[in-house]
């Protein structure tokens, strides 16, 4: 089995980042973009590319759902002994990749880690659906499983347990805050003259940004 797809061609010609129409502030800039992506109704206009690297196993990427992003950071969350959670506690820094092809943008977030608190944790955890609360509790996430029957059954298990109850959050779920270093923006452009814009904290506060070559 093979493929080549060195014919796929497809012109960029959406829109284009001009220095003057940029916000100072880049979570703004992002709050933007993301409105604009949101109203394109996709599947899950929240999915990000989480990326992670590790001593032993090195670089590492999945799909993970943005739940929350403001002045406090950005968060997603997850199994906290899964092979992500210990790599991004092993590095304290990741980065968070944005794909939006409908518009033809992407956007990559990299900074540090913080973990989300207890109590934040409890109340996003009492706000899922309850069978994605019991899913919480049913997957050793990342860890080896022996059958998709032992997964069902053990999902079945807490299923009636906890029917009738309030599920209480996992200890070992919760949200993973990403404090932003680094943005970039990149806009599709035709020849492949892309717009590449760059954000980087100043250290008296505020953010400065500057061109890249595509
Ligand atoms: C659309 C989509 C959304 C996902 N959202 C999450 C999520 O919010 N949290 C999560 O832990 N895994 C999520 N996953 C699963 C992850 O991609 C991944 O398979 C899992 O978290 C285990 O990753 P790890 O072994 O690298 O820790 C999602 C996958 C897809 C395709």
């Amino acid at each position: 089995m093979e493929a080549n797809l060195h014919h796929q061609r497809s012109e960029y010609a959406q829109g284009q980042l001009r220095e003057e129409d940029l916000e100072s502030n880049p979570l703004t800039q992002f709050a933007l973009w993301f409105k604009e992506y949101q109203s394109q109704a996709v599947f899950e206009p929240n999915t990000v590319v989480l990326a992670t690297d590790s001593e032993v196993e090195g670089p590492n990427a999945r799909v993970v759902l943005l739940k929350e992003f403001s002045l406090e950071g950005f968060v997603i969350y997850t199994n906290l002994e899964s092979q992500k959670a210990r790599e991004a506690r092993e590095r304290g820094r990741v980065a968070l990749l944005f794909f939006w092809p409908e518009l033809q943008r992407q956007v990559k977030v990299k900074g540090r880690v913080e973990w989300v608190g207890e109590a934040e944790n409890d109340r996003y955890f009492a706000t899922r659906p309850f069978e994605s609360q019991i899913g919480a509790w049913a997957s050793q996430q990342s860890q080896e499983l022996s059958s998709r029957e032992a997964l069902e059954a053990r999902f079945e298990e807490l299923r009636q347990w906890y029917t009738g109850q309030t599920v209480p959050r996992p200890p070992f779920w919760g949200g993973l805050r990403v404090l932003p270093e680094h943005y970039e923006f990149w806009q599709g452009r035709t020849s492949r003259l892309h717009d590449r814009i760059e954000y980087r904290p100043l250290e008296m506060g505020g953010w400065v940004f500057r061109r890249l070559y595509p």
